[in-house]
């Protein structure tokens, strides 16, 4: 009994260093590929706004990014991994806080708008190519009347919802957003 036991922490043990080292491996090649993305301001600056549960926009994208290129891979889908990667890590590139509803920005239809604002803010910055514009353009299919028409816009449409459900679900779980210094509220100061 005991033998048995030990027998299935052994393979569990194995599983989780597998695992790792898989993580390791996919977060390892989409540095690679998107080092300048991940190290802009703009997009290190989505690390301050919550996108699902208490994930950030920024953890949600990288997750994303993961997501798709395991998927790819694990399908055999004969894809662009390097436009795969960039694409999933622009595809909500909206900058701006979803959950703030104010007067000038309700944002009550951001499902449906916010892809075109990706797009317009990702182009600015960075020469995109057709295929990572239909991944950022596509990615909230069946919201776009237009389904997506490459591999890699399927791809990351489908690494999107799956990890939004877990997201949500807060079966993936995170930190919560960061605190602009600016933003923090300001303690009074107790008078002697
Ligand atoms: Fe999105
Ligand atoms: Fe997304």
């Amino acid at each position: 009994m005991q033998k048995k036991r030990h027998g299935r922490s052994e393979r569990l043990a194995e599983k989780w260093k597998h695992n790792y080292k898989k993580h390791r491996e996919l977060n390892h090649r989409i540095k690679e590929v998107g080092h300048d993305i991940l190290s802009s301001p703009n997009f290190r600056s989505t690390k301050q706004h919550i996108q699902h549960g208490n994930i950030t926009v920024n953890a949600h994208c990288l997750s994303v990014a993961r997501y798709s290129l395991a998927l790819s891979r694990k399908l055999g889908v004969v894809c662009s991994e390097d436009e795969l990667i960039r694409g999933a890590l622009l595809h909500d590139y909206f900058l701006y806080d979803w959950h703030e509803k104010d007067e000038i920005n309700p944002h009550r239809l951001h499902g449906f708008y916010h892809p075109g604002r990706a797009l317009g803010n990702a182009s600015k910055e960075y020469e995109l190519t057709p295929i990572e514009m239909e991944i950022i353009r596509k990615h909230m299919w069946p919201l776009t009347p237009v389904p997506p028409m490459c591999r890699e816009a399927w791809i990351v449409t489908m690494a999107d919802k799956w990890c939004s459900l877990m997201e949500t679900l807060h079966i993936h779980k995170g930190h919560g957003a960061t605190v602009v210094e600016s933003e923090k509220p300001k303690q009074e100061k107790k008078e002697n």
